[in-house]
């Protein structure tokens, strides 16, 4: 269907996603741990960049035994991140800007210091014990099935008071909830209730397809393609313990309670194939607005593989299912470290010129990238539990690089995680005049995909290409080509299904003419090339 034919675009179609990992992005109390009014100072700055929502990782009470993904209150916030007073008055800020907060809501599981759980483990009999997944020990007295959990090790904990495990896909501090159970599912929708009502504009759901697990609690059977590098959850096919069909219940309720509100939004985290990850829009769209697509996070920077990608996730999404793009968040390397400088730009050109909503990881406008933590340093639980595999995720969470004072001046006190060493060269102030830097890129992808509805609303046409290169027309009012080079060398693009007649907009190589185009294209190694067709 021809999407700009479609009657009204919501602001999360049009506009541009931009994740801020709260630890890290502007600390105003010294502490070393960026918090809420750290970000409230730091919106003028995202205004100018020209993104339209910001989702922030969670900021709830929790021990932070996973950084805020353990949960011990569903309606607070934590002191370290400040009060609720603080987040009204960013949500405040936020709107007065005509922008829009996506608060991150991890339902899967708790904290095991959430008071749901010190109940439900106090006893049996206690009236939350079916609010956790409970299970008496298997034949030979072990765990009750093979299940692993993500940050290593049996999904199972024993648990001595009661004489039975509980299980956990992350960590043991994070027990998941029952899902199957209608007071759980009722508690979670309150608490989004009270979100919604305080005016929060939609949630990114933490790892939504493992919300419902196999009710006869099958083991899941090897993975053939299990390596010895890779993480021991791997060593399985998560089958019976992820991607349930009852899971789709659970996100058409949460679907049902946020349209009772005027224009919300639900994301859900999903790492599933295509096939199975649309899915998740649910039966005519009722299910999630945007399950996360983490193609170009999962392929290799290939060009040939992610055409074709491209191409098949437009061809899998349902009718009006609305299609999004991601390349990088907190549990990933950053896309400057896995595919080089110069080819991330060449990445920005691609997030920020595809069909459906685009979403920025913090810091990858200035390049971020991934930053050498020092063994005795390792924060991350999943680092730490898994020593020798080199699974900590904190090189992609250090702080924001603002200017090339003290701590990037993202703290005076001592930053909860190193910074980048090249933070004195490579941050916000620097590039924000520097013509070719990659913030100048950004802001001018941004500039040009906020204001040409070709490219924010546009349909998407592939374009046969050979080799290294990746090239797609967005049409609309307008028409503009594509062109990436995904490798180092210089390339022809000569194609054959369609007629170059244009002017180059932008490029990512900063010494590129913007001239007239004819023909034939002949590009730089690392260039990407938007062209406007005449
Ligand atoms: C996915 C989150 O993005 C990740 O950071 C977290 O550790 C797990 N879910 C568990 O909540």
């Amino acid at each position: 269907m021809d999407q700009t034919q479609q009657p009204k675009h919501l602001w999360w179609q049009k506009g541009i996603i931009y994740q801020i990992y709260p630890r890290s992005f502007m600390d105003s109390n010294a502490d070393g741990v960026g918090d809420i009014q750290g970000i409230i100072t730091k919106l003028d700055y995202l205004q100018w960049l020209g993104i339209q929502a910001i989702w922030v990782s969670p900021v709830y009470p929790s021990p932070m035994a996973d950084f805020g993904y353990d949960i011990a209150d569903y309606t607070g916030i934590h002191p370290l991140f400040g009060s609720l007073k603080d987040f009204d008055a960013l949500l405040k800020q936020v709107h007065g800007r005509g922008m829009k907060l996506i608060l991150d809501l991890v339902p899967n599981h708790s904290s095991d210091q959430h008071p749901w759980f010190l109940e439900s483990r106090s006893s049996r009999d206690n009236p939350k014990r079916d609010w956790y997944l409970w299970h008496d020990p298997g034949k030979d007295g072990g765990p009750p099935n093979n299940w692993l959990s993500v940050f290593g090790g049996s999904g199972w904990e024993w648990d001595e008071t009661t004489s039975q495990y509980y299980y956990h896909a992350f960590l043991k501090e994070q027990p998941d909830l029952n899902w199957r159970n209608p007071e759980v599912q009722q508690a979670m929708l309150d608490a989004m209730r009270f979100w919604m009502d305080r005016g929060v504009d939609g949630f990114r759901v933490d790892v939504m397809w493992h919300m419902v697990k196999d009710n006869q609690w099958r083991n899941n059977p090897p993975n053939p393609d299990y390596k010895p590098h890779m993480a021991t959850y791997e060593k399985l096919t998560p089958a019976y313990s992820t991607d349930q069909p009852e899971v789709h219940e659970i996100v058409g309720m949460m679907r049902r309670l946020m349209d009772e509100y005027e224009d919300r939004l639900i994301i859900g985290e999903i790492y599933l194939p295509i096939h199975k990850l649309v899915t998740y829009y649910g039966i005519n769209n009722q299910g999630a607005h945007l399950p996360f697509n983490f193609q170009l996070i999962a392929l290799p920077w290939n060009a040939r593989q992610i055409s074709s990608t491209i191409d098949q996730y437009e061809g899998a999404l349902p009718a009006n299912g609305w299609p999004n793009w991601v390349l990088g968040n907190h549990d990933q390397s950053r896309i400057a470290s896995r595919v080089g400088k110069s080819q991330a730009r060449v990445a920005a050109m691609l997030l920020l010129t595809l069909r459906g909503t685009p979403t920025i990881y913090y810091g990858d406008e200035i390049g971020m990238h991934d930053v050498a933590i020092p063994e005795e340093e390792v924060q991350d639980p999943q680092g730490l539990n898994m020593p020798g595999l080199n699974l900590s995720r904190d090189p992609f969470r250090t702080p924001m690089q603002w200017d090339d004072s003290l701590n990037a001046a993202f703290t005076t006190g001592k930053p909860w995680l190193r910074l980048a060493e090249d933070y004195k060269r490579n941050n916000v102030q620097a590039q924000k005049d520097d013509a070719e830097s990659m913030l100048t890129l950004y802001r001018r992808l941004i500039e040009l995909r906020n204001t040409e509805p070709a490219l924010h609303i546009g349909n998407y046409i592939p374009v046969y290409t050979e080799n290294d290169l990746l090239a797609f027309i967005r049409e609309a009012d307008k028409r503009f080509l594509v062109v990436l080079n995904l490798s180092h060398a210089p390339g022809y693009f000569t194609p054959t299904d369609v007629e170059i007649h244009g002017r180059i907009l932008l490029s990512t190589c900063a010494d590129r003419q913007l001239n007239e185009v004819q023909g034939k294209i002949t590009l730089n190694g690392d260039e990407g090339l938007l062209i406007e067709l005449f």
